[in-house]
């Protein structure tokens, strides 16, 4: 079993967060999870309603979808240590509903203290951005293109920093066709962190 010891942030410090105003409607901040000294680390925008509630990340519909692409590309969830750019869920109510809302380059900066710590405890070799926000946040730039470092591998702070499309992206697709081609690059991405880690060269 890969070594679990205390995550490299806690729910207490990110509960006593007030370094932006998302505290106010979230029910709880959601810290990474996963293993202690994972190889990659898998960063996505923000908790979902249902990390909210449950407290970890990718425990919802994303979560499910993202489990099935690491099944495909053969890594093993246990092994990896899975967090978000922002620790806590930004939405707007619609009728019942809480709907997503993306949070802005200033929660982004805020938060990225605490992904900071994370990566300097967990230290992967390898980080898979999802989405475009996590990219952002994980290189500390305002802009990026994402089609760019979908082929190509971006070395930041010593380490192999790769970006795919988040798996809301392909949940949101309206055609079969679609929704397939998008899961299929995720999972190419993920095949191609798996290579990465184990020290193979990306072409
Ligand atoms: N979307 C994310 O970016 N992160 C989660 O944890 C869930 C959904």
């Amino acid at each position: 079993m890969p070594e679990r010891k205390k995550p490299p942030i806690s729910r207490t410090e990110l509960n006593e967060c007030r370094r932006c105003a998302l505290w106010r409607n979230a029910t709880q901040g959601v810290p990474g999870e996963g293993a202690a000294h994972a190889r990659i680390m898998l960063v996505g925008e923000q908790p979902g309603t249902q990390e909210d509630l449950q407290g970890s990340p990718f425990v919802g519909p994303a979560g499910h979808l993202l489990d099935e692409a690491l099944g495909k590309a053969g890594l093993d969830r246990d092994k990896l240590f899975m967090t978000n750019a922002v620790k806590h869920f930004k939405f707007e109510w619609r009728g019942k509903r809480r709907l997503h809302k993306s949070p802005a380059q200033q929660e982004i900066e805020a938060c990225n203290l605490w992904l900071e710590r994370e990566l300097e405890q967990v230290n992967p070799k390898v980080v898979v951005a999802l989405g475009a926000t996590a990219a952002r946040a994980v290189l500390g730039r305002k802009s990026v293109t994402l089609g760019e470092m979908m082929d190509t591998p971006v070395e930041h702070e010593g380490r192999l920093v790769i970006a795919t499309y988040h798996p809301s992206f392909a949940l949101r697709q309206r055609s079969d066709e679609a929704r397939t081609a998008a899961f299929e690059r995720i999972v190419r991405s993920l095949r191609a962190a798996a290579r990465l880690a184990r020290g193979g060269e990306e072409t």
